[in-house]
C-alpha cells in the first residue's frame, strides 16, 4: 500500500474559511462544532489575509468564505478584496440576515465572484422555525434580488431533513423564481449540532426515496435552466459518499481561530493533532500536519476496502460518521453496505425517523461557546 509524501501529495483545491462562528440564525443542522468558538479568539484582518495569501501560493484556487455567517465580520469586503487581489475565486456562502444592499454592491465591487444563499424551507413559516429566526424567509426573498440586481452568480443551497423533505421540489422552484443557476438539495450531514438533532431531523427511508425521484424528475423538466446538485443522506445509501473527496486530498478548513481541519467535524474525532495558521505556515500544514496525514490515501484502510474496488472512488467514506456511529475513526464507514456494522446506520435510522418533528436543540451563539 502506497504511503503518501510530500511528493505523492496533490494539491488543494478549495479551502473554507470559516471567518467566525457568529451567526443570526440557529439552524438544528448547523455543521458548526457544538463547541462554538467565540468572537476574543477570531483571526485579525490581517491574520486572515495571510492565509489567503498563503493558500494562493500554496496553488489553491477557490476559497469559500463561510461561517457562522461571515456578513457579521467587519472586514468582509476587506477580505475580500485581498482575495481578488492574490487571484482567488472567492465565494460568500451567507444566510443573508444581516446583508444589506450596500454590502453587496461594496462586495462586487471588490471583486467577489459567486454568492451561495440558504434557505430553510419553500413555507415561510416552516423557514422561520427551523432557522430559529422570525422574519428570516422574507428577509432572504429580498436579499436573493440585491443578489441578482448585482449580477452575482447564485447557488440556493437548502438542507433537506423530516420537517421540509415533502417540499424538496417546491425549493427547487423557488431557487429558480429566486434567479438562481444552481441549487443544492443536500440532505442533512450528521455531524455538528445535526447530531444531537438526529431523532428530530431524520426522515423515513419511504421519504427520502419519494424526494429523490421527484428531483430526479425536476432535473429533465429545467435541464439548461438550472444545474441540481443532489446530496443523498448517508443513513438510507447503500455506498458511502467521498466524504471531502478523500481526506487531505482537495480541501482545507480553518476554523475561525485559525486552527487548520481537513473537515468541519473532523475535531470530533481524539487523538488527531491539528495545526494552526499562528504557528505554522498553510504550506506545512496540508504536507505535513498530523492530522491530514492520519488517513490520507488507502495505506490506513482496514478490511473490506482494503482490497475493495471503490476504495480509490469513496475513500472508505467518512471518518468523521465512523467514529460517530462506530466509536472507531479507523473503521469503514458504516454507510457502506458492505461494512459489517451497516445494520447499525439503517436501524438508527429506522428509529431515528419515528422522532417528533421539530422538538429541536437549536444551535445557540455565546451561549454554547467554548
Ligand atoms: Fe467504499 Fe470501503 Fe465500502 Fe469499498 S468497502 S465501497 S472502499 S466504504
Ligand atoms: Fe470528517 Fe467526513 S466529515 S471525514
Amino acid at each position: 500500500m502506497e504511503i503518501p509524501t510530500p511528493s505523492t501529495i496533490g494539491l488543494p483545491i478549495g479551502l473554507l474559511a470559516e471567518l467566525t462562528h457568529r451567526c443570526p440564525l440557529a439552524c438544528p443542522y448547523c455543521s458548526n462544532p457544538v463547541a462554538l468558538e467565540g468572537r476574543n479568539t477570531e483571526l485579525s484582518t490581517e491574520g486572515w489575509k495571510r492565509v489567503f495569501s498563503e493558500a494562493a501560493k500554496l496553488g489553491i484556487l477557490q476559497v469559500h468564505l463561510s461561517g457562522g455567517e461571515p456578513a457579521a465580520r467587519r472586514d468582509i469586503v476587506e477580505l475580500v478584496q485581498h482575495c481578488a487581489s492574490v487571484g482567488l475565486y472567492t465565494n460568500l456562502i451567507t444566510s443573508g440576515i444581516g446583508v444589506t444592499e450596500k454590502l453587496i454592491s461594496e462586495l462586487a465591487e471588490a471583486g467577489l465572484d459567486h454568492i451561495q444563499l440558504s434557505i430553510q424551507d419553500s413555507d415561510a413559516e416552516s423557514a422561520d422555525k427551523i432557522a430559529g429566526y422570525k422574519g428570516a424567509f422574507a428577509k432572504k426573498q429580498i436579499v436573493a434580488g440585491w443578489i441578482k440586481a448585482a449580477e452575482f452568480p447564485l447557488t440556493v443551497n437548502a438542507v433537506m431533513h423530516r420537517a421540509n423533505i415533502a417540499r424538496s421540489a417546491a425549493m427547487v422552484e423557488l431557487a429558480i423564481e429566486l434567479g438562481a443557476s444552481r441549487v443544492e438539495i443536500a440532505h442533512t450531514q450528521y455531524y455538528g449540532w445535526a447530531l444531537p438533532n438526529r431523532a428530530a431531523l431524520m426522515p423515513s427511508r419511504t421519504e427520502t426515496e419519494t424526494a429523490v425521484a421527484e428531483i430526479d424528475a425536476l432535473r429533465k423538466r429545467h435541464h439548461g435552466e438550472i444545474v441540481i446538485d443532489l446530496v443523498i443522506p448517508d443513513y438510507h445509501a447503500t455506498y458511502p459518499k467521498a466524504c471531502m473527496g478523500g481526506w487531505a486530498k482537495q480541501f482545507i478548513n480553518v476554523t475561525p481561530s485559525g486552527k487548520v481541519i481537513p473537515c468541519h467535524a473532523s475535531e470530533t474525532i481524539p487523538g488527531l493533532e491539528f495545526w494552526n495558521v499562528t504557528e505554522h505556515t498553510l504550506s506545512d500544514i496540508w504536507y505535513s500536519s498530523p492530522a491530514f496525514n492520519a488517513y490520507r490515501g488507502i495505506a490506513w484502510m482496514p478490511e473490506p476496502c482494503r482490497s475493495c474496488d471503490r476504495r480509490e472512488i469513496d475513500f472508505g467514506g467518512c471518518r468523521c460518521q465512523a467514529f460517530a456511529i462506530l466509536g472507531d475513526a479507523n473503521a469503514t464507514d458504516p454507510a457502506c453496505h458492505r461494512s459489517p456494522h451497516h445494520v447499525l446506520m439503517t436501524d438508527i435510522a429506522e428509529v431515528d425517523s419515528n422522532g417528533a418533528i421539530g422538538d429541536y436543540l437549536y444551535r445557540k451563539f455565546p451561549a454554547n461557546v467554548a
